[in-house]
């Protein structure tokens, strides 16, 4: 339809279909048949109110979903269809690893590759937005939805944020088959909630905001995505979804964002809870004036916005230029030409859990576990191995946000190591999953005694060459709503891992998380250590793949582990001090702890591999950069070992001296690259010199002139680096 079509089309809506347009619910109004149930007043909703709301959220199938859009279509006066919406954040019926681990394959052709195959199962289930990706920065592992971000890092957020973004939508009209919108949150800063609590206040200097947190959204704008939802959170004090300088002035002035802006989960209502809002009305007012189109799930809009225009107090034109909006997005899906776009019960059927998808999952799996300890032990050969531990046969392997994944769907790693069929392996559960708190209560899947799994595992790990210890938080101890103060792993586990140490050297941590945790005395004592976080459909395959050395692992960590959690947050990208500390040093008034390094215990960028790896010293072509020209940085990068695999050759820069303090240092190029054994192959980068911008003292973002460092290496904390000057 053609913009002047949509724009006849709104001055002909009366101004309650138009507020119904501004109107989300939930897909619990409608029963399996796609019919409308009842009274739907447990949400405050009238039956009108829900039958005009313009889009819906969580309902997936395409049957159900086309026999809604139908009768929803009829019943309108304009026969404007539906939108579905729903939360597909890494992968539909096929789940890949969570958006964190995703963060660690330092892969962004394999993360849109994971989101287009996430798209084709959710458009053929008949849905046409996702509200992913979550371009969050993420700093605090106590904070339950790290695993939702793909890191610590602003400009790596970047890169992945574009390619999920890319993935879904394509690179051509949404109307495509087998495509469906993006929409990126949580706008702004929700990754920054004090003290790690969730849907705490989050307090950001503008300069901070602007530098760290706000990049990554612009990224993924800036790839097209049709979507940004609003955050819970407070921003100087100011709740996202009433924020005016944040949507209004920064969304769409600065970033230029045209799209469709939706409230999170209830946020409008919680203008109230924040106290910025006496009422429900206020609230509706604050919003709208913010610049929020789509209300989710709270009666503000549609039953005070018409009273609102009614008044004066708020202008119809602000209702208009939110519903032609949503009505463009509609008309960008092509839904005004075909509602149902992709529904299809066949289609739907083939492509959920499809071979091909599986196998993306598979490999996006085993290139994002991260090789953290590795006195040789691993890979593992023909000897007999005992896997014990409540991971082992737990087919609960796929994050917190995996709301359509199912155990029975999920090979677990008892079943990708028998699907070897070649090895000698004895398995047992050991311990509980959890200790019972939170909302993982019944984490054990024996109803044996806790004494008798445990002797039972240790029975079994005197006798085995080498153990593999499948240990881990509970998939419901990360996500939202979840954040931990204390991220250690629970005391059952420790248990078991310091009773089977006491009788086997050789043992292997198989680490399931959704954050990173506090492993200490883990890494100090086992033999090797890899984090498989939540790995989704295939995780049991793929570990069974690294284990065994079929897959060399080449994942590198997107989110630094933390010493302790009193260290948090803790990332590499922190600013200098006045009083720096030099590890070892006994200097007194300096930045430090008394009880425990500054050094996280694995630093962002960090990774073993079964190989081992030299890179060559940092090579300029210049000493000395114009602002227009490019410098050319490389390094050589050699296989020393005897097996083949993949690098990530990173590089970060410092900004010597500047207007304001600078991050120690910051990434701003990655390239993997594989190599055989005895291969050299040559790695560079170019540095432009809008890579050396940032907020000045005056926040303009520019570049200063003067001395740079540049460090090209495998992780965060190389010291392989050389210097150069940006000219006048
Ligand atoms: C979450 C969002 C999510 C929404 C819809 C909220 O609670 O914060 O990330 O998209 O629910 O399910």
């Amino acid at each position: 339809m053609e913009q002047d079509k949509l724009i006849s089309l709104l001055n002909d809506m009366s101004l309650e279909e138009k507020i119904g347009q501004m109107l989300q619910v939930s897909g619990m109004f409608y029963t399996e048949d796609g019919v409308l149930t009842g009274p739907a007043n447990t949400a405050g909703f009238t039956q009108e109110e829900i039958r005009l709301a313009g889009s819906v959220l969580g309902s997936v199938g395409a049957e159900q979903l086309k026999k809604i859009q139908r009768e929803y279509m009829e019943r309108q006066p304009h026969h404007i269809p539906l939108i579905f919406m729903a939360d597909i954040i890494n992968g539909f019926r096929t789940i890949f690893p969570i958006p964190l681990a995703q963060g660690c394959t330092f892969d962004p052709e394999l993360v849109e590759e994971g989101a287009a195959a996430a798209a084709r199962e959710s458009a053929a289930t008949g849905l046409h937005l996702t509200f992913s990706p979550m371009a969050d920065l993420v700093r605090d592992a106590r904070w339950g939805r790290v695993m939702e971000s793909t890191g610590e890092d602003a400009w790596l957020n970047g890169r992945f944020a574009r390619a999920m973004v890319e993935g879904y939508q394509g690179h051509g009209s949404l109307k495509e088959k087998g495509r469906i919108a993006a929409c990126v949150k949580h706008f702004a800063g929700y990754g920054a909630p004090t003290a790690g609590r969730d849907y705490n206040a989050v307090e950001l200097s503008e300069r901070t905001l602007r530098d760290d947190y706000l990049p990554a959204y612009k990224e993924a704008i800036d790839a097209g995505a049709a979507t940004v939802m609003t955050s819970f959170n407070t921003l100087d004090r100011v709740p996202s979804s009433a924020n005016r300088w944040l949507m209004r002035d920064i969304l769409r002035g600065e970033m230029g964002f045209e799209g469709v802006l939706i409230s999170d989960w209830a946020a409008i209502g919680e203008l109230c809870s924040h106290g910025v809002a006496r009422d429900q009305e206020e609230a509706a007012r604050l919003a709208l004036e913010a610049g929020v189109d789509i209300d989710m799930m709270t009666n503000c809009y549609c039953k005070h916005l018409k009273k609102l225009v009614a008044s004066g107090a708020v202008s119809g034109t602000l209702i208009d230029e939110a519903v032609l909006r949503i009505l463009k997005l509609k008309n960008d899906l092509g839904l005004f030409e075909n509602p149902y776009k992709d529904a299809d019960a066949v289609q739907e059927q083939e492509l959920a859990l499809c071979a091909a998808h599986r196998q993306t999952a598979r490999w996006m799996a085993s290139e994002s576990f991260v090789l953290l300890k590795n006195d040789g032990i691993l890979p593992l050969a023909g000897e007999e191995t005992a896997y014990i531990g409540p991971y082992v046969a737990n087919g609960e392997i796929y994050g917190a946000w995996s709301l359509f994944g199912t155990p029975e769907t999920t090979v677990t790693i008892e079943q990708g190591i028998k699907n070897r069929g070649d090895v000698q392996a004895y398995f047992a559960e050991g311990c509980p999953l959890s200790e019972g708190f939170g909302r993982a209560k019944d984490a054990c899947a024996s109803d044996k005694p806790a004494g008798k799994l445990l002797q039972e595992a240790v029975e079994l790990a005197k006798r085995a060459d080498k153990v593999v210890l499948a240990l881990g938080e509970h998939r419901r101890h990360s996500g939202e709503a979840a954040s931990r103060a204390d991220i250690t792993l629970p005391a059952c586990q420790m248990e078991l891992f310091r009773q089977v140490c006491a009788v086997n050297r050789n043992v292997v941590v198989v680490l399931f998380s959704g954050r990173p945790l506090d492993i200490r005395e883990i890494s100090e004592r086992a033999a090797a250590v890899l984090a498989v976080w939540m790995p989704g459909t295939e995780g049991g395959n793929a570990i069974a793949d690294v284990l065994y050395g079929d897959v060399n692992p080449s994942g590198r960590l997107s989110m630094s582990f933390p010493y302790c959690v009193g260290q948090v947050p803790v990332f590499y990208g922190q600013f200098r001090t006045g009083r720096p500390y030099t590890e070892g040093m006994e200097d007194q008034y300096v930045s430090r702890y008394l009880d425990i390094p500054n050094r996280p215990l694995y630093p962002f960028g960090y990774g073993l591999s079964y190989t081992t790896f030299a890179i060559g010293p940092v090579q300029l072509d210049a000493q000395q950069m114009r602002r227009t020209d490019r410098l050319r940085v490389s390094v050589t990068v050699k296989n020393t070992g005897s097996v083949s695999g993949s690098e990530v050759v990173q590089m970060y820069l410092t900004d010597v001296h500047a207007s304001v303090a600078r991050p120690v240092r910051e990434l701003r190029g990655f390239c993997k690259v594989h190599l055989e054994p005895g291969e050299e192959k040559e790695v560079s980068f170019e540095i432009a010199e809008d890579m050396l911008r940032f907020h000045d003292i005056h926040m303009n973002y520019v570049s200063e002139p003067g001395a740079f460092r540049v460090y090209v290496g495998n992780s965060s904390e190389t010291e392989n680096g050389a210097e150069f000057v940006l000219e006048e």
